[in-house]
Parts: structure tokens; sequence; C-alpha cells
């Protein structure tokens, strides 16, 4: 079986996150989205609340599962047999980083990294952006799912 992971943040997920989720699934056999639980790093929605977004917003794919993790991702891969990793790539800024932590990635554990270019549509797009512009009153409708949609406006007030 062709398992693959998709980590992140996903705080909260956005409709690029899900482009690149969709079209892995399409080309491996299953894919698990990995939500990063960070103690120490404060995020918006908690661990559970990201993942339950993201179970929502995947359900329609049968071969998309949903789970947190903590520690390092290459020991996530290693315990739930995953030899590589899919990550989304918006733009040049995206790519120094990323390409670090793909070859420490391999470096340490053999497990590959394959970078998907993101869809023009949400080039632009980050779950950073989307807070801000939700928190002072903006439209985020059309960039994150509908659950999420809910979710911002029940927890973010304009101040
Ligand atoms: O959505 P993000 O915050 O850009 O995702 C980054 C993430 C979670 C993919 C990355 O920070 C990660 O894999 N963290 C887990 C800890 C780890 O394995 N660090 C070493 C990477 S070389």
């Amino acid at each position: 079986m062709r398992r693959v992971v998709c980590p992140g943040s996903f705080d909260p997920v956005t409709n690029g996150h899900l482009d690149i989720v969709a079209r892995a699934a399409l080309i491996y056999d299953e894919v698990i989205v990995a939500v990063l639980h960070n103690p120490s790093k404060s995020a918006l929605f908690t661990v559970d609340e990201r993942v339950e977004l993201l179970r929502e917003a995947t359900k329609k794919y049968p071969n998309v599962r949903v789970q947190k993790f903590h520690g390092l991702i290459v020991e996530f891969c290693r315990v739930h047999d995953v030899s590589a990793i899919v990550k989304g790539l918006r733009a040049v800024s995206d790519f120094d980083y990323e390409m670090q932590m793909a070859q420490m990635n391999y470096n340490q554990s053999g497990v590959e990294t394959f970078f998907m270019t993101a869809n023009p549509l949400y080039a632009f797009l980050s779950s950073s952006l989307v807070k801000e512009f939700a928190k002072y009153g903006g439209d985020v409708s059309g960039l994150v799912p509908d659950p999420v949609l809910d979710a911002l406006s029940g927890r973010l007030s304009p101040s």
C-alpha cells in the first residue's frame, strides 16, 4: 500500500491545504493528515478542534484519515509505516525551509518528501492570514471550508 502523510499545524485548515490533500488522495492509496500538537506554540484552535475540523472537511475522501501527533514527523512515519511526506509549495519563499526539513528527514530516517505545487487559486493563502482577516471582520468564505468559517466566527471577535 502506498501510504503518505500530509503534516502540518492546520490552525486552521484552509482550502489550500485541502487542495493538496485531495490531490494526494488521487495518487496514493492512503493519506494520513497529521496534525502537530505543539504545546509550546500558542494556537487559536486546540489540536482536538483542528483534528475535528479536518475530519469534517475530508470526510468525503474515503482514503484520507486524520490524526494528531507530537514529536518528530519521521517517528510518526515509522510508527504508521509511512514512507513519504507530501507537502504543498506555494512560492519560492516556502522552498528553502521545506527543502531543509525534507533533507533532514531523509537523512535521519530515509523518509522521502514529495512537493506538490499549490493551486494558483490558493498560492497566497495561509492559516495566519485567514486568522488575521477573520479577526478584523474580513470575509474568508471561499478560503476555508464551512465548518472552519463557523468555528472562526465563534472564536474571533474584532478588537
Ligand atoms: O503547518 P506548518 O506549521 O508549516 O507545519 C510544519 C510541520 C508540522 C510539518 C513541521 O514543523 C514538522 O514536521 N514538525 C514536527 C517536528 C519535526 O519533525 N521537526 C523536524 C523537521 S526536519
